[in-house]
């Protein structure tokens, strides 16, 4: 098994989310604007938080697995504890174990900084550096404009519009989905 992701970018500590994260977590994730296309929804629980904390990998994540990552920023204010801004989501494809896939939020007080970037740049690097990744993808709903300009400004490729291919939430709905190949992550 090899060891947790632990990294620090310019401005952010990004490591396994703990329990005591619990209650910033389902605050936002509680946010309808948040939940809106994502996998939950705005009931989002306490009692959720608390199993989805609970299911973690222990280590790296193994393929088939999902490993959600804290987002943690230093204040203004100085001597502040390091607060959770958002988190990630690392997911290993279950038969092409060299293929990641990458979900993000950002708490909404925190998003327009950067740090979705940041993270993500980052969380790249180390997923073809030390984890020999030959795809990292992600997808997003077609309407999702702040997830489109994110993963075009990471540089990954568009390779797909998912036509009405997910019925979700109560309709038909489209994604889009990116990628980034080990080779065109060392050509940069
Ligand atoms: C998608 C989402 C993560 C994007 O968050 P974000 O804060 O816009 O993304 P970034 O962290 O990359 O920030 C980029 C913005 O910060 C600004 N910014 C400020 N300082 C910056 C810095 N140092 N570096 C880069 N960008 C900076 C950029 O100009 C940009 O602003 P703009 O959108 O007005 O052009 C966010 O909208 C979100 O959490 N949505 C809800 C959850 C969701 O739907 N997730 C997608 C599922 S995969």
């Amino acid at each position: 098994m090899s060891a947790a992701v632990r990294l620090e970018t310019e401005r952010l500590v990004v490591e396994p989310l703990l329990e005591t994260d619990i209650p910033e977590f389902v605050a936002y994730r509680r946010d309808p604007e948040v939940a809106r296309y994502q996998s939950w929804s705005s009931d989002f629980s306490t009692d959720h938080g608390v199993a989805l904390a609970a299911s973690q990998p222990v280590g790296f994540p193994l393929p088939g697995e999902w490993v959600q990552l804290a987002l943690r920023a230093l204040p203004a204010v100085a001597d502040a504890r390091r607060v959770l801004v958002g988190d990630i989501a690392v997911g290993v494809d279950a038969a092409q174990p060299a293929t990641f896939e990458l979900g993000v939020t950002i708490a909404p007080a925190h998003q327009g900084a950067g740090y979705a970037s940041e993270a993500l740049r980052a969380t790249i690097d180390l997923l073809f550096s030390q984890h020999e990744a030959h795809r990292v993808v992600m997808q997003g709903d077609a309407r999702n404009e702040p997830v489109l300009t994110l993963m075009r400004r990471l540089g990954l490729r568009h390779e797909g519009t998912i036509l009405e291919g997910d019925w979700f939430k109560g309709e038909w709905t489209t994604l889009e989905r990116f990628a980034l190949l080990r080779r065109e992550w060392l050509e940069r």
